[in-house]
C-alpha cells in the first residue's frame, strides 16, 4: 500500500481529528474514547504548528489515516521530554505506516532537542509494544490498574526512549 508520511498542516485538522476519533471509540488502545470536539483538537493542531512541535501524519490517497506526534512536557525542568501518541487506523495496520511515522516523528523530535520521549500502552497491546520495542524504547515501570475500560482495569507499561 502507498502512503506518505507528511509534517501535519492545517488542511489535515479534519482528517486528524476523524481518526482519533475513530481510533477512541475503539475503546482498547487510546486514553480517550472520543476525539475531543472538533474545535479543541484543532487549536491543538494549531498549537503545535505554531511552536513545531514534532506531529505526523500518514496519507493514503490524501486521507489521513494515521498520526504521531510528541507532546512537550510543561514544566520547565522537565520541557526537554514529551509524550508520544499515535494511531494507525484499522484497516491499514500492520503495513509499516507506524513505524514511519514514529521514525520521521523521532528525528524531528531529536533535530529539535527533545532528549526524552516517554508514553504508556496498555498491557494487552501486543502490536504497540513490538514498534515501541524496536523503536529503541525500554521499558520503565508498570502503573497497575491506571487504566478503566468498560469497568476492567488495565495496567499502563510506562515505556521511554532517551537520545
Ligand atoms: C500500534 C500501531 C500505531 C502500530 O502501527 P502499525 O502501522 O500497525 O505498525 P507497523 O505495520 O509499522 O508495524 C510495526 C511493528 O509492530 C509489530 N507488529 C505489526 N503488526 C503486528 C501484529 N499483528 N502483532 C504483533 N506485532 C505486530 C511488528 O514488530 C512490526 O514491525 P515489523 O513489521 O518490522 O515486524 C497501530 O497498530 C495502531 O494504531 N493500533 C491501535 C492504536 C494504538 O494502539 N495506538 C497506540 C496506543 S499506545
Amino acid at each position: 500500500m502507498e502512503f506518505q508520511i507528511v509534517p501535519i498542516a492545517e488542511e489535515h485538522i479534519a482528517g486528524f481529528h476523524a481518526a482519533v476519533d475513530s481510533v477512541a471509540r475503539e475503546r482498547r488502545y487510546l486514553a480517550m474514547l472520543q476525539a475531543p470536539p472538533l474545535e479543541e483538537s484543532a487549536d491543538w493542531v494549531r498549537g503545535n504548528l505554531r511552536k513545531g512541535n514534532p506531529q505526523f501524519v500518514a496519507l493514503v490517497g490524501g486521507q489521513v489515516v494515521g498520526w504521531c506526534d510528541v507532546f512537550p512536557e510543561k514544566r520547565e525542568t522537565m520541557a526537554h521530554g514529551g509524550v508520544l501518541g499515535m494511531g494507525v487506523l484499522e484497516g491499514y495496520r500492520g503495513k509499516g505506516i507506524g513505524a514511519s511515522l514514529m521514525r520521521a516523528t523521532l528525528e524531528h523530535a531529536r533535530k529539535t532537542g527533545f532528549t526524552r520521549v516517554e508514553l504508556t500502552v496498555r498491557e494487552d497491546n501486543l502490536r504497540a509494544k513490538a514498534l515501541y520495542d524496536k523503536a529503541g524504547f525500554a521499558v520503565e515501570g508498570r502503573k497497575r490498574k491506571a487504566a478503566l475500560f468498560d469497568g476492567r482495569h488495565y495496567d499502563l507499561i510506562l515505556m521511554a526512549r532517551v537520545f
